[in-house]
């Protein structure tokens, strides 16, 4: 167990070492087991998270502001249309001045080639740890939920077991490719054999990749790429499939979302489901396109582990405030 993790910032997937996110993971389940008891976990008593938004969310700000609360502090909600930013604050002058102001700096920007970027340079002035709500390349905190959800379901000994990281259709926006990139670099470090299947234009970043890659050959996991929907799901033990934007191809919403368009086939339907193993796990972070992306059958069905996923959030974030804010 690596204890000492005062003062981390938490942008990319691969910031914390394997043994610092098991770390994480045994806190996690701890302050889960407290809540259900009703322990008082208040470790961050007089501490408050500024939690600055520019871009929409549900569960990432609930379990944020309600994981603050649980352990004794105050979550601060602040929309960046509703600051000085667009008028001139800079990040650096984020940095410094929340950082002065508060305990931790949670932050979403998933601008394309802006977002990630923007965190860095906050972190770099800030004095607090800079917790990274989603940008453009990473979830690292929605990945934390999901690996803590398949040990719950699957066991701590995942190796063997297949994980199907897949393109799904839908036909709201071209939404980011944080959520796959930061799945396919974490879940080999826990001995997942990953295969990411998706249209070709439909690609993630060379970088992420190669760095995935690597995480295999490291962790001597499987690591492999399909175009085939079906094919992928064939055999596997959690089917992780949700959307994301052709965004290593196009950034105009209007042709990206005619290359959506002509895969409206790549649904999770019970058909495909029951390419997969039985006892199979169906995860997906929210918000989901239903009967678009996932059909409601499989959403709602014995299979579908999405609440308990998106409970994990909140159990995750509290273990990694609480050691990083302390
Ligand atoms: N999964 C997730 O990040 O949900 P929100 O966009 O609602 O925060």
């Amino acid at each position: 167990m690596q204890s000492d993790l005062r003062g981390r910032d938490l942008i990319g997937d691969l910031d914390f070492s394997k043994e610092e996110v098991e770390t994480i993971l045994d806190v996690a389940w701890d302050l889960k087991r407290k809540r259900a008891l009703g322990e008082p976990h208040a470790y961050l008593r007089d501490k408050v998270l500024a939690m600055l938004f520019f871009f929409s969310s549900t569960r990432t700000r609930g379990s944020f502001e309600a994981g603050m609360a649980q352990l004794g502090g105050h979550a601060a909600f602040v929309e960046s249309r509703t600051t000085q930013i667009s008028h001139g604050d800079t990040e650096r002058e984020m940095g410094e001045i929340f950082g002065r102001y508060f305990d931790g700096i949670a932050i979403r920007h998933v601008d394309w080639g802006i977002g990630n970027r923007y965190l860095n340079l906050v972190a770099e002035a800030s004095r607090v740890p800079v917790l990274n709500m989603q940008c453009e390349i990473y979830h690292p905190h929605q990945c934390l939920a999901d690996i803590m959800t398949i040990m719950e379901k699957k066991g701590r000994d995942l190796r063997g077991r297949k994980m199907v990281v897949s393109w799904a259709y839908a036909s709201s926006y071209l939404k980011p490719i944080s959520v796959p990139q930061s799945l396919i670099l974490q879940m080999p470090r826990f001995g997942l054999d990953v295969v990411l299947a998706h249209p070709p234009e439909f690609k993630l970043m060379p970088d992420i990749m190669d760095q995935a890659q690597e995480q295999a050959r490291k962790f001597k996991t499987g690591f492999e790429v399909v175009d085939d929907m079906e094919e992928a799901f064939k055999d596997a033990d959690i089917i992780y499939a949700k959307s994301w934007g052709p965004l290593l191809t196009t950034h105009d919403p209007e042709e990206g979302k005619a290359i959506q368009d002509k895969y409206e086939s790549w649904i999770t339907d019970a058909r495909k489901m029951a390419l997969a193993k039985d006892d199979a796990i169906y995860m997906h972070p929210l918000p989901a396109d239903r009967d678009i992306e996932v059909t409601s059958e499989v959403m709602d069905g014995p299979n579908s582990v999405v609440f308990d996923e998106a409970e994990n959030r909140m159990h995750a974030q509290k273990a990694v405030m609480a050691l990083t804010m302390r």
